[in-house]
Order: structure tokens, then sequence, then C-alpha cells
């Protein structure tokens, strides 16, 4: 079932287009990961889809309402994590969850059942006397996304939630999102760390400049560029009658070297890695170790853009 459908979004800031026409979908129970570096327009998105800003142009509806024009059809079912902390440090974890739960809406016994629920969850029921303030960056974060689950959310939107944390939280934070999944829940999660895209969602729009680049599985992203393959070969000395031989070989498309590396592009891995192996045994050149870079997000945005995902 189709949940979210964004189509020709815009948001213009005088002369910066933040959002400049994109369109994506989200069925229910997906995990879409928003990858993009920074001022791409994640943030932006992110908001109006939460009806937190009205859009310029263009149209998104949650189960086929328009939440522009009626905000109200999606604000009940929806959890919000802000790329802000917005909790208060002066207040225990506790109170910033009840504070949160009646905000919500929740109150008396469902409130508690929830706000137990959620610590666990998160994993910060041990700590929930504690004052904020106290808490570690780590644990802010993962009280930041338990304020918005208390309600139940059937959509979870979260704007970078792992920034500047500990890789333990940033597990615990992860592995979080994907049993929430597990149960039930559709997410949107956004990061510019390549690799927890890679490790929770099913599907990604990778976004640049205000503009969606490209948009699909893991899987489709990267068959965009599989004709980039890349091997590296290091090898005792280089010569040219060695590039020559491997760049006679039908289906490399390049090859290059960097002092004792060759570095060879092919179009298709496996039966042309056993080529430039035939040839480099026909040499007398010693081979000390062999790569195979395997095309990921990384590449793929690399190769979109040229430019990388952090700088
Ligand atoms: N309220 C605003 N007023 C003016 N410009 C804005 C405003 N909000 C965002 N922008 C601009 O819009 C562009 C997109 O910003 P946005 O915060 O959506 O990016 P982002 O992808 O979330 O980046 P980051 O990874 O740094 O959080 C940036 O150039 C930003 O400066
Ligand atoms: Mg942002």
């Amino acid at each position: 079932m189709q949940l979210l459908n964004v189509s020709h979004l815009k948001k213009y800031f005088k002369d910066i287009k933040a959002v400049d026409d994109i369109s994506f979908t989200i069925e229910k129970g997906e995990i879409l990961g928003l990858l993009g570096p920074n001022g791409a327009g994640k943030s932006t998105t992110i908001s109006m889809l939460s009806t937190l800003i009205k859009p310029d142009d263009g149209v998104i509806t949650y189960k086929g309402k328009d939440i522009v024009k009626s905000p109200q059809a999606i604000q009940g079912s929806l959890g919000y994590v802000p790329q802000e902390i917005a909790l208060y440090p002066n207040l225990t974890g506790r109170e910033n969850l009840e504070f949160w739960g009646r905000a919500y809406g929740l109150k008396g016994k469902k409130l508690n059942k929830q706000m137990k629920k959620v610590s666990g969850i998160i994993g910060i029921t041990d700590r929930l006397k504690d004052k904020v303030s106290q808490y570690s960056g780590g644990m802010q974060r993962r009280l930041n996304i338990g304020a918005a689950l208390l309600h139940e959310p059937e959509l979870i939107i979260m704007d970078e939630p792992t920034v500047g944390i500990d890789p333990q939280s940033r597990k615990h934070i992860l592995d979080t999102v994907l049993e929430l999944n597990k149960e039930g829940m559709t997410v949107i999660y956004t990061s510019h760390y390549m690799e927890e895209v890679e490790y929770i969602c099913n599907k990604v729009c990778i976004m640049d400049n205000g503009k969606i680049i490209a948009n699909g599985t893991k899987k489709d992203l990267v068959n965009l560029i599989d004709d980039k393959k890349r091997i590296l070969i290091k090898v005792d000395n280089v010569n040219d009658v060695l590039l020559k031989d491997i760049g006679n070989i039908q289906e490399v498309t390049d090859v290059s070297s960097e002092e004792n590396t060759v570095i060879v592009t092919v179009s298709n891995g496996k039966a042309t890695f056993k080529r430039i192996i035939e040839v480099l045994n026909n040499t007398e050149i010693g081979i000390r170790s062999i790569d195979i870079n395997e095309p990921n997000l990384e590449t793929v945005f690399l190769h979109l853009t040229g430019k990388a995902l952090r700088d």
C-alpha cells in the first residue's frame, strides 16, 4: 500500500532552490533513506512532509489525502525526529517523555504504559530519573527518538539521528530502527552516512542541490554504474607493455597506474578478471595484491555528482 506520495515538490528561499521539483513515493513497511551532502535539501524536504513548513509548489499526499491542505491527515500518524535535539536539558528523561507524550495527547495509564515501552526500546530505562543535561550525546539522541515514538506512529521520519555520537549508540539506534520496522513501522531516514543507509534502508533517494539525482533499491543504484567496477593490482613494477596488454582486453574500459598499482576499470567483472590474471601470468612481473572495488552508494554518488558524499 502506498503511504506517502510526493509529487513535484518545491521550496525556494529567495534564490536558494532548497528543494527543486522532487517526486518520490513510499510504501507501507519500507525504510526509505534520504541520502545527500550538507545543504542537499534533506531537512527542508522532511519539514514539508512533517507539515512544519509549506511547500511553494507540489503535492504531498498521505494515504491519498492532501497534507498541504489538511495537515491533520498525517499529524496523528507521524513521528518526527528533528536534526537538532528537542529536549529540555533541566528536566529528567522521564519528564521529557511525559512532556512529549502529553503533546501527542496521551495521558494517565496509557501515557505511563507508552513511556515504559519506549524507554525500553531506546534503552534508557535505568537513567530515566537523571537530568538530560547529564546524558551522553548518544543517550540524548536516543531520547530524542523516543519522544517521537510515544504515540505509536505509523510513519517515523528521522533527520540525521546519529550525528556526532559514539559507535555503540549509533549501532543501537540503527538496530532500533530495524526492530521498529519489523513491527510494521514505515521509516524515512535521513543521513549523509552512506554505510548507515546501506545497512538499514531498502530504498534510497540520493539528493544533491535540491534534486533527487537517483532513486531506487541499493541494487538499482549500484546497477547504474556496474560497468564501472575497478580492479586495483599492486605489482613489483609497472611497465608500458603490461598496461597496453591489459588495455587490449575487450572488456577493459580504462587502465592507468599510480606508483606500483595498476588501476583497471572493467565492464564485466568476473570474466575480465580471469583475462587480467592471464596477462599478468604471461609477464615476469610479481603480483603483491589484487583488490576488486565493488561499487557502493558512495561510488554511485561520486559517479553521479563528481564529488564525495562527505567533504
Ligand atoms: N529557513 C531557511 N532560510 C534560508 N535558507 C534556508 C532555510 N532552510 C534551509 N535553507 C537553505 O536551503 C538549502 C538546503 O538546506 P537543508 O537544511 O534542507 O539541507 P540538508 O540536506 O538538511 O543539509 P544538512 O546535511 O547540512 O542538514 C541550504 O542551502 C540551506 O542554506
Ligand atoms: Mg539537514
